[in-house]
């Protein structure tokens, strides 16, 4: 992790189990177990992703920084000011700032709390990578949420071995994914989401925003928004370009990723992070 970075000019930084809320209804078929998709976590660490018991490793340390705070505006003191405050999203300017690394371990890191689940929400439908790392590519998802009314949340959520982390995998591809993602359906989906499940984080891991129009319109339905920046990558002027597009009055948070080490004091390899709960601060100012 990194240092905390200011926000930009004028934005502050801001299982086994059935789950009978997915299933929508509390008639007996909710106390059925429901099939439980299993993660390669071994492939997982190999891959540098935060994996679950990883207690004493830096990985962690770093995210339970970054958690904190999302937990606490989602769920703490004040939180109800917050709409939506437990629909986060994960954004960059650019792709390849770490979005889905960054959401995925995240996601891990929450799912580690002793109260809190975590849905991961991958709406990057046109490069699915979440989805991909997790051994979901193809399945039943948002896209086909988005594309046929008649189907429920429950149906295309999947339960995993970790029992506090849940998925929805992208879908299957559709040609009209794009156009879906920007829909009323999906702001639908989103707040139905938020309000059928609000002990529950959904964390959306997002296209990037200066190269799609998606990204922007789903941020306009979040309460919360992590805006990954890669360091020495990215420039200054995009990153103003980008948190332009995002509402200001949303709490948004930075993380500068990919530091190098040499950089940076021990504590706070290699990502840096930022929150902005700005009205509040800029009040005492
Ligand atoms: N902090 C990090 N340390 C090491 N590798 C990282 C880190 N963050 C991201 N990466 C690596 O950088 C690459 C890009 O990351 P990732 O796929 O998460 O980016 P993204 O923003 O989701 O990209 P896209 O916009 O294409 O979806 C991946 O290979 C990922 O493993
Ligand atoms: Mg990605």
């Amino acid at each position: 992790m990194t240092s905390i970075e200011k926000a930009m000019d004028r934005h502050s930084e801001a299982a086994v189990h059935s789950d009978q809320k997915e299933a929508g209804h509390h008639s007996k078929d909710s106390l059925l177990p429901r099939s439980v998709h299993r993660i390669n976590l071994a492939d997982l660490q190999q891959q540098g992703f935060l994996i679950p018991d990883h207690g004493g490793h830096l990985l962690s340390e770093e995210y339970r920084m970054i958690k904190r705070p999302l937990l606490l505006n989602a769920f703490g003191k004040g939180a109800s000011h917050i709409v939506h405050g437990n629909l986060v999203m994960v954004v960059s300017a650019i792709s390849g700032e770490g979005k889905t690394f960054t959401t995925l371990n995240l996601a891990m890191s929450i799912a580690m709390e002793r109260d809190t689940t975590v849905l991961m929400v991958d709406s990057d439908v046109v490069k699915p990578s979440l989805s991909g790392f997790l051994g979901l590519s193809g399945h039943l998802g948002l896209t086909d949420l988005l594309y046929d009314e008649n189907l429920n949340l429950s149906e295309a959520i999947v339960n995993t071995d970790i029992q506090k982390l849940k998925v929805l995998p992208a879908g299957r591809t559709n040609v009209h994914s794009t156009e879906l993602l920007a829909s009323r359906r999906m702001e639908y989906l989103a707040k139905e989401l938020s309000n059928r499940y609000p002990d529950r984080i959904v964390l959306f891991d997002s296209p990037p925003l200066l190269v799609t129009s998606q990204a922007c319109v789903l941020s306009q339905i979040m309460g919360q928004i992590l805006m990954v920046v890669e360091a020495g990558r990215v420039s200054q002027a995009a990153v103003k370009e980008a948190l332009a597009m995002l509402d200001s009055d949303k709490v948004i948070g930075l993380i500068l990723n990919k530091k190098p080490k040499s950089l940076f004091d021990q504590r706070y390899q290699p990502y840096g992070y930022g929150w902005d709960n700005n009205k509040k601060e800029d009040k005492k100012r």
